[in-house]
């Protein structure tokens, strides 16, 4: 599928995915992919950053391919690898017999293990890739640094082979929890999104999307309640993602409402935290239920 040609042709592609996208998001997405600059998205946990990518390779049919940011990931890890055990074999089958050009053998496409930025690099079908480097606030700053190398000219060089340019830029989506901030450097590459939580009325429109079992009386019950959850003092506060799960639980025995009751034993769908359960143990759960209710009424 081609490149959308407006904002609005942007919204309702990621739509048909099933993705619930704001204009200010698809205003964002639609400039990323017009001027070829990666997106950096930021917000919360289960507010639909990662998923913003692989709606995106949906719809546009592309290849995503993901690059998950941890601790401790370097370049090698992140780039390429030689296949040392393959390597170790095939010397010990050359040991007795021919070692001619053995080593210029060892250092070939045969050997090599591409990791998710070469592979990003290399032509696919159906057009540039989508390079997801999700939760890049889990790496260090050295990663970061290559990184915004990396992204700078979509190249890499490995010693033994040449430098290996990408045909065509892949199209790339860095998020962010922002455990800790991404170096200035690297967000001026790209254009910037926070992803918030959504309002009630996209918030209804996700559910219906992802759980369209539920009735409209019980998604309306369920936004509600947790769009006022959020408001209180959490530890955690539940993403779009619990309420989806949340929706799921609760369908699954069946409730057609909400009550305290059924809060109390579903809590740990949209609660991972014991401080926060506690909480809502009790009368604090009732309250907020009356609240949401009185919202919904007014
Ligand atoms: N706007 C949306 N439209 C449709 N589904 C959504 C939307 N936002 C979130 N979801 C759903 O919520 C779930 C969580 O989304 P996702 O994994 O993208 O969150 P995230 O922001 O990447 O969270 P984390 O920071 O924890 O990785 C997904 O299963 C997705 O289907
Ligand atoms: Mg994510």
């Amino acid at each position: 599928m081609p490149l959308p040609d407006s904002i609005n042709a942007t919204q309702s592609m990621l739509t048909t995915t099933g993705y619930v996208c704001s204009r200010e998001l698809a205003t964002v997405v639609f400039l990323s992919l017009k001027l070829g600059r990666p997106l950096f998205l930021e917000g919360e946990a289960g507010v639909g950053k990662t998923e913003i990518a692989k709606a995106l390779a949906a719809a546009l049919g592309r290849r995503l391919i993901r690059l998950q940011c941890y601790e401790g990931l370097d370049a090698s890890s992140a780039v390429y690898e030689w296949n040392f055990a393959a390597q170790m074999v095939a010397i010990r089958a050359a040991e007795s017999g021919d070692r001619e050009g053995l080593k210029a053998e060892l250092f070939s496409d045969e050997y090599l293990i591409r990791r998710p930025l070469l592979e990003a690099m290399q032509p696919q079908p159906g057009g540039a890739p989508i390079l997801l480097i999700d939760e890049l606030d889990r790496t260090d700053e050295p990663f970061e640094a290559f990184l915004l190398e990396a992204l700078s000219d979509y190249q890499v060089t490995i010693p033994e082979l040449g430098t290996i340019t990408a045909p065509e830029p892949p199209i790339t989506i860095l998020t962010s929890n922002r455990t800790r901030e991404v170096h200035d450097a690297l967000k001026r590459r790209c254009l910037y999104h926070w992803v918030d939580y959504p309002d009630f009325d996209r918030e209804m429109e996700i559910l219906q999307s992802r759980a369209p079992e539920a009735t409209e009386a019980l998604s309306r019950e369920i936004v509600a309640f947790v769009q006022r959850l959020r408001t209180e003092d959490l530890f955690k506060k539940p993403g779009v993602a619990e309420t989806i799960d949340w929706a799921k639980c609760l369908l699954a025995l069946d409730a057609i409402a909400l009550s305290p009751q059924l809060i109390a034993d579903t809590l740990g769908a949209i609660l991972k935290y014991q401080d926060d359960i506690q909480k809502l143990a009790g009368s604090e759960a009732t309250r907020i239920l009356e609240e949401a209710r009185k919202g919904l009424e007014g």
